[in-house]
């Protein structure tokens, strides 16, 4: 069984955890709307959600409704091993709220590795075949997982952390992906926000605990080494960037999608449309080799690497 190929325009995908509104400012539906008819001038097509993301999916669903797009959601499993009629539900869920009678995308989550998923993805087959379902990924899956979840099903994409300051992927998981021709869908290429101009010389983060930023990521930067070295970053990346004319942001967004094996880069809505627009150009932006190694050598002295996927995350 061999599901679809989708395509990225500009190796972009718009990320839609920003909607959720539980845990993140509240950004009002219109300036929602606003922010997705941009995103749609400047020519992306692909949006990534999740069923755990609050109002994600019933809003883009709705603002997406009648548009050519592709949308990228997951489904996660946190506790005990789901019934069959349990993980339908959730798909008849997404499909519903999505406004879709086929999921472009289902991304698997599986939290706990102590538990076996084989009877989960024996129910995803039988989604894809009945058409509930184009296209299966996983996410967040660590080496000895997606070994085994591609021995059970037709596994396309792999949505990973990946940045200059997270590199786990490449203790073993990008080679993995290459050798089976699975797409990596790398999030959080600037961190949140952190690898961009607006953090350059700010001596310690600003606690900002309504932001994605002031929580995922700045554990993130903990487990990683720190502040400091990220300030440091944030030079070598405004060197690069001077010689090209190209913002922080835009290095670091480059930086990722020349990477092996990347099939698209996944960064988080943002309401300022100048930032979409100089996201979109840093797709194109024609970043030397020599400059690219040149800031995989400095994230390699900067940042430690502690192990497989989703490590520190798991625990
Ligand atoms: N599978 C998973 O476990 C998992 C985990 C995390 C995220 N994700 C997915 O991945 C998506 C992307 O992750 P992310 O949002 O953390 O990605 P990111 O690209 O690292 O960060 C996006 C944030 O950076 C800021 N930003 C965007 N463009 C910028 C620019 N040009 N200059 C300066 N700042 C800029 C925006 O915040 P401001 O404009 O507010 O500053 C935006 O919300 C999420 O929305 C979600 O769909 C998945």
């Amino acid at each position: 069984m061999k599901t679809e190929e989708i395509e990225i325009p500009h190796s972009l995908i718009v990320g839609c955890w920003q909607l959720d509104d539980r845990s993140w400012t509240s950004i009002s539906e219109p300036e929602i709307e606003r922010a997705i008819d941009t995103y749609l001038a400047l020519g992306l097509r692909c949006f990534d959600t999740a069923d755990i993301y609050g109002r994600s999916e019933s809003l883009i669903g709705r603002l997406l409704k009648g548009r050519d797009c592709t949308i990228f959601t997951k489904a996660v499993f946190f506790g005990e091993v789901p019934t069959p009629s349990q993980v339908r539900n959730k798909i008849e869920t997404s499909l519903r709220y999505l406004k879709q009678s086929s999921l472009d995308c289902v991304q698997v989550h599986w939290h706990n590795p102590q538990l076996d998923f084989s009877s989960t993805f024996e129910t995803f087959n039988q989604l894809i075949e009945q058409g509930k379902i184009r296209t299966l990924g996983v996410t967040n899956f660590n080496t000895p997982m997606l070994k085994q979840a591609l021995q059970l099903a037709p596994i396309r994409y792999h949505q990973i952390q990946y940045s200059l300051i997270d590199r786990r992927v490449e203790n073993g998981m990008q080679q993995l992906c290459l050798d089976h021709d699975i797409g990596l869908l790398p999030y959080g290429p600037l961190a949140g926000g952190y690898l961009s101009d607006k953090f350059r010389g700010v001596q310690s983060p600003p606690n900002q605990g309504s932001h994605a930023r002031g929580f995922y990521y700045s554990s993130m930067v903990r487990a990683h080494g720190g502040w400091s070295p990220v300030l440091a970053l944030l030079e070598d990346l405004a060197t690069v960037g001077s010689k090209y004319n190209l913002t922080i942001a835009q290095v670091a967004l480059n930086w990722v999608l020349q990477q092996p094996g990347v099939a698209g880069v996944i960064s988080g809505v943002t309401l300022d449309r100048r930032q979409m627009q100089k996201n979109v150009e840093a797709m194109h932006s024609a970043i030397a080799p020599e400059d690219i190694a040149q800031l995989t050598a400095r994230s390699q002295i900067l940042f430690q690497q502690p192990g497989d996927i989703y490590s520190y995350e798991r625990q």
